[in-house]
């Protein structure tokens, strides 16, 4: 798609867009700013290569996608309360990573984030890719009997990593994220619908993840996850996802309401840096 100011260029046939032509330093005009937010309800993910930003400027271009928010339980930069830095060091081998599942950020909250935005910093000579899944698609491919059914119920989501179970959890992240484990009120379980309409585009997606989605609402795990399982394979196969090569410079902006993401955990041995940032979200709203 070529545009007056800006570049488009999707990476993969469901989602994903690479953009050229912008500096996101600088405040984008406002015809540019429309461009950007147009591709971003297109293409749900867009990727910035070339960047240069201080977190202020971080800051600044998040703002651009709605107002900056801060996340619970995981300890900013001391200076930039808006800011987490997702770092795995050198050394730390053999450990778990900060969203090394599929999932929808902090999608347990009443009102989510609506999208989330990642600089990178640090890169490894190889690995350390990030995968976004498009749960437009993967709602789209489902027989009419199927959607029909999951338009009229919710899942239940928690925050249960952070909860009171996971106090005294040996499972090892990098030393430096520092999650609050052991908060009683993150394993509180909230209702979202299976099937939310996303506010910009007006499509259906599918609204569910394996790390915070814990059952389904008025059923047991049990009777629950055949069912969530067919819905993650169905929604991360590979049809629907694109794989982002992060280079240092490199700007991730995602929509958490209509995708799915996974940090790949593959580069034992190298230092991987980025600042994230996340935009507030409203509640999910149902497709019946
Ligand atoms: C995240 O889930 O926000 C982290 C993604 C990544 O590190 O690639």
């Amino acid at each position: 798609m070529r545009n007056s100011r800006i570049d488009v260029s999707p990476i993969a046939g469901s989602l994903g867009a690479e953009v050229s032509g912008v500096d996101l330093s600088k405040p984008l005009a406002d015809a540019a700013a429309d461009e950007v937010r147009a591709a971003f309800v297109e293409h749900q993910v867009l990727f910035f290569h070339d960047q240069r930003l201080t977190p202020e400027q971080q800051i600044a271009f998040s703002g651009l996608f709605g107002p900056v928010t801060q996340v619970p339980y995981i300890k900013p930069l001391d200076d930039y309360p808006e800011i987490v830095a997702v770092l795995k060091e050198a050394d730390e081998n053999k450990i778990a990573t900060f969203g090394g599942d599929w999932h929808s950020d902090f999608s347990y909250l009443e009102e989510p984030p609506a999208a989330s935005v990642l600089y990178g910093l640090e890169i490894p000579a190889f690995g350390g890719d990030t995968l976004w899944a498009d749960m437009y698609a993967a709602f789209e491919a489902l027989s009419p009997g199927m959607q029909r059914k999951l338009e009229r119920i919710n899942a239940m989501h928690s925050g249960h990593v952070y909860g009171a179970a996971m106090q005294d959890t040996d499972l090892r992240l990098s030393r430096s994220i520092e999650i609050s484990r052991g908060n009683a009120e993150a394993d509180v379980e909230r209702p979202h619908p299976v099937v939310r309409v996303h506010p910009d585009s007006g499509r259906k997606a599918l609204f569910v993840n394996p790390i915070y989605t814990t059952r389904l609402e008025n059923m047991t795990k049990a009777e629950s996850r055949p069912i969530l399982r067919f819905l993650y394979d169905h929604c991360t196969r590979p049809e629907f996802t694109c794989r982002f090569r992060w280079r240092p410079g490199d700007v991730a902006v995602w929509d958490n309401r209509c995708t799915l993401h996974y940090a790949v955990n593959d580069y034992d041995g190298s230092r991987r840096l980025l600042h994230r940032t996340a935009i507030a979200g409203d509640r999910p709203i149902a497709a019946a």
